[in-house]
Order: C-alpha cells, then structure tokens, then sequence
C-alpha cells in the first residue's frame, strides 16, 4: 500500500509538522507499507504531489491541514485520508464553535469571549473577567501566540499578539487546576495523561523541548476517572471525530473542563497521544497501524 505522509504545511505548525512526520515516517512498518514523503510548502503542492498514494497519512496541524480544507480536497481527489471528516476538523480548528457545541451538550469548559476585532476588545465584554486569564488565537495550535494573561496592563499585548496569527482572538478564564489529556483511538480510551509543564502553561518550549514537561500516566479514583472518560467520549461525539483525536482537559476539584478538541494530534517524539498508546501497550508502529486501519474501515 502507498501511504502519503503528509507534512509541512504553511500553518505556524509547519516545523511541528515536519518533526511528527519525521516521527511517523521512522516507525511506519516498511514490510506492509511503500512510504512516500509529501512536504506541502505551498497550498497547490498537494494536488501535484499526492497523485498515486493509496492513503494520505496527515502529520500536518494547524490551518490548511487541521482545518478541513485538506480532507475536503483529498476528497475531491478521491484519495482516502487518516483521521477526522472534513466537517469535524473545521469544527475543532474552531475554538469559539467547539465551546459552543460543548457547552450545547452539557459539558464544562472555561468562559470565554472572542474578538473579532479590537473594537470588540474595547466595548466591555471582557469586563467580567477576572485574572489571570488566558488569550489565545481563535483557529491556532501548539500554544502559538497564546499569553497567560496576569493583569490588565498586560492584556493589549496579548491580544495584539493573538491578532497577529489569525482574525479572531479568544480570550478564556484561566481554570487553575491540573492539565490532563485523553486520547480515544478507534472507539477505545487510551490512558490519561497527566502533564507538569515546565512553564507557567503548557506552552510551546514545554511542548516540543525534550524534557521541559514531566508527562504521566496517571490514575485517579474511579468516580472522577469515570468524569473524565465521560466527559472526553461525549466531547468527541460532540465533534463528531472518528479515528482518533485527543483532548484536552483541565480537571479542578474532580470536575473536568474541556479545553478543546484535537484531530491531528501531535506525534512527535514528546508528544502526548503516542506516549499515552504506549501505556496501553500499544507500539507507535501500532498505533500508524490502527490509525490507516481505522480509517479505510
Ligand atoms: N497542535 C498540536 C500539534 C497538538 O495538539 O498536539
Ligand atoms: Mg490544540
């Protein structure tokens, strides 16, 4: 079988791109599968390049990847795709709409606001938040452009930061907690996992540098377990994933709030969704396994 992977990409995740294509490209099992590189450095390179691959294996993130446009001309093109549908990847490259939806079904997540504009940061809705709060780009990744907020002198900053990679801004109350993330692989919880950041948020240093974060399998006690397996399965419903996803979570006094919804997770050597398949005994060759299985299904 020829698999595509798809990497790179013009979004700011393009080197986490290129770092989880590299990861997956070293542990595709070579005796089943004919590899076949793919860097996207301009939108058209995948229509010129995917032509013959029997499956796109999608290590990209962020924008025109994540997004649904991606699988949308992938579809067009007939070629079968990992992961999430077209509408599910838009849906949660959307922080704005995923809360909404989230909220829809009865799930905790942070308060937030959005920005459109910085006329919209001066009309008073942020008013009812207190600090620290958290200002992020609305359809970002990988902690890019986002600012732990501690006071209002620091707030325009941040949000001109956000403008700066992407129109819409979200800001959201800070829910100081623990940060765990869960991961459903065709249908089946993998662990959870616990992260110690070694930043004051999981930022982007604390993601990809080797050894910033101190990443854990953990265990709770089963009521709160049973909260988070939950509240991470409705979630994915919600968002209507399949395949594979994980998702983020910050867990205060036993409750989860969920934090948005990933569909093409990071899987790179310090990523979480790979560390996590491992605990439950599952190889990273496995996993690519199950994710090109899960899709053709
Ligand atoms: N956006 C990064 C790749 C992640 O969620 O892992
Ligand atoms: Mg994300």
């Amino acid at each position: 079988m020829k698999v595509g992977v798809i990497m790179g990409g013009v979004s700011s995740e393009r080197e986490v791109s290129l770092a989880t294509g590299k990861e997956m490209m070293a542990h595709l099992d070579r005796a089943k599968y004919d590899v076949i590189p793919i860097d996207i450095k301009r939108k058209q390179d995948l229509l010129e390049q995917a032509q013959g691959i029997d499956i796109a294996l999608l290590a990209l993130h962020g924008s025109f990847g994540e997004d649904g446009t991606i699988q949308g001309t992938l579809e067009t093109m007939g070629i079968p795709y990992t992961g999430c549908s077209l509408l599910s990847s838009g849906l949660c490259m959307d922080k704005d709409l995923s809360k909404r939806l989230l909220r829809y079904e009865g799930l905790h997540t942070p308060d937030w606001a959005v920005l459109r504009s910085m006329d919209d940061f001066r009309d008073g809705r942020l008013s009812s938040f207190g600090y620290p709060l958290v200002v992020k780009p609305n359809a970002g990744g990988s902690s890019i452009g986002v600012t732990l907020v501690r006071n209002e002198e620091s707030l325009l900053e941040a949000v001109n930061t956000a403008f700066s990679f992407g129109e819409e801004v979200m800001v959201e109350e800070y829910i100081r907690g623990e940060e765990i993330t869960c991961s459903i692989l065709n249908g089946e919880h993998l662990p959870i996992v616990s992260i110690k950041p070694g930043a004051e948020f999981f930022d982007y240093t604390s993601k990809y540098e080797p050894g910033q974060s101190e990443e854990q399998i953990v265990t709770f006690e089963r009521e709160t377990a049973e909260r988070i397996l939950q509240a991470a399965e409705k979630s994915y419903i919600a968002m209507k994933c399949s395949v594979y996803a994980r998702i983020d979570i910050m867990l205060k006094d036993g409750m989860p709030y969920i934090l948005e919804v990933n569909t093409l997770p990071g899987m790179t050597q310090t990523s979480l969704l790979p560390r996590s398949a491992q605990a439950a005994g599952i190889t990273f060759a496995g996993l690519l396994d199950a994710i090109i299985e899960g899709s053709l299904a």
